[in-house]
């Protein structure tokens, strides 16, 4: 069994009996749409308090950043927008692990499960860890309030040599 998903079944295991993870199976496809803006959306600010997600980036030498995102923001595009250094390299289209980040504990469960193609690419990110998810696939919801990113040591882009992503 590939690492990441013997991390993912010793959570589902602990979490056993949460209904939040069936709830956040179907937030992941209400925000889809945001997700494939490539980080337009992310560009907007919140319209009400009721949208409000403040978040916190934490970079790879331990400085934190908080954010104020909103429901449906690309944890990614995101951080672009606030000059977090968090590459992704393939623009959310899982297909690298420059994204990669470690999310705080406490967050794991309120997250959708990794899909296969996400868990079979952390297989081969650098620092792997338990709690690894790739920021690109992470949407904001109010359940995320506060939640914590940190940025691994390293990341490694096997996308395609020579391409230099832009932020948005
Ligand atoms: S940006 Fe490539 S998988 Fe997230």
């Amino acid at each position: 069994m590939m690492l990441h998903k013997l991390f993912k079944n010793v959570r589902s295991i602990a979490s056993y009996g949460s209904a939040t993870t069936v709830t956040q199976n179907h937030t992941r496809c209400l925000y889809l749409t945001a997700r494939l803006q490539h980080g337009e959306y992310e560009w907007q600010d919140p319209k009400s308090e009721d949208e409000v997600v403040n978040i916190v980036y934490i970079t790879k030498d331990g400085k934190k950043v908080p954010v104020k995102g909103k429901v449906g923001d690309n944890a990614m595009y995101l951080a672009h927008r606030y000059e977090i250094p968090m590459e992704g390299a393939c623009e959310a289209s899982l297909a690298c692990t420059t994204c990669h980040v470690y999310v705080h504990h406490d967050y794991l469960s309120r997250l959708p499960d990794a899909l296969e193609k996400e868990e079979d690419l952390l297989d081969m990110a650098p620092f792997l860890k338990e709690n690894s998810r790739l920021g690109c696939q992470i949407i904001l919801t109010k359940e995320l309030e506060g939640m914590e990113l940190q940025l691994p040591q390293a990341t490694r882009n096997f996308y395609v040599d020579g391409h230099v992503p832009k932020p948005h």
